[in-house]
């Protein structure tokens, strides 16, 4: 299963040879000056929460593209209002099969509001069930015992998670997430972009290793195979 890194928690998962692309905030990023989002193919946009780091580059992705987006009712009707017609409304503790597989949706504990104010539903997290790997999106979130529920819905291959600290969990937390989950695989999101969440990678890298867990931190535009 190939993953593809922009940079931020955007990044997307081959499914089934469906594109599923997740949380994509691409232009606004200092840091990923170089990755084109004209070239960036989607049948799905999957949106955790509607912080801007997530959202900003939906609009132009989802019109260019005709993406399915999936997220909750809030975020969907938000995107509605902007002329999206090919949307699916879900909320947390849904589940729901498409071609590529299932997407059941889970808690996460963060906030979720537009820039422009607007209420942006809970923050959630996906699993990605399917009959290649298994994969676990937390989006934004401090370490819950919820995630403890995460090996009761599906095994879980890899899992994509913040390392960033300040606005989620940290690379401590993140440790204990893994664990949680029951996943010796992570790929690390939400960490340099701001100055906030500055993180020393060597450090994060080392003290997954020491959990006998493998942390993956590929480049932006970096393309990983799982
Ligand atoms: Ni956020
Ligand atoms: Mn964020």
């Amino acid at each position: 299963m190939d993953l593809t890194y922009y940079g931020h928690s955007c990044f997307s998962v081959t499914v089934n040879d469906k594109k599923l692309l997740f949380d994509p905030f691409i232009t606004g990023n200092e840091l990923a000056k170089h990755i084109d989002i004209n070239t960036i193919e989607a049948d799905y946009i999957l949106l955790s929460h509607a912080h801007f780091d997530h959202v900003a580059d939906v609009e132009s992705i989802a019109k260019r593209t005709g993406a399915t987006i999936i997220t909750n009712y809030e975020i969907a009707m938000w995107f509605a209002s902007k002329g999206i017609t090919s949307y699916h409304p879900m909320n947390t503790g849904g589940k729901r099969s498409f071609d590529f597989g299932t997407v059941k949706c889970v808690n996460a504990i963060h906030s979720s509001s537009f820039a422009d104010g607007s209420n942006g539903g809970n923050p959630m997290g996906f699993i990605i069930l399917n009959d290649e790997q298994n994969f676990y999106y937390s989006g934004d979130t401090a370490l819950t015992l919820d995630m403890q529920l995460i090996p009761m819905f599906a095994e879980i291959d890899f899992a994509i998670l913040p390392i960033g600290d300040n606005f989620t969990m940290g690379p401590d937390d993140a440790v204990q997430a893994a664990k949680m989950v029951q996943t010796k695989t992570v790929i690390a999101v939400h960490y340099d972009t701001f100055g906030y969440i500055k993180t020393d990678h060597q450090k994060a890298v080392e003290l997954f290793k020491n959990n006998e867990l493998d942390l993956k931190l590929p480049a932006i535009g970096e393309t990983i195979t799982l």
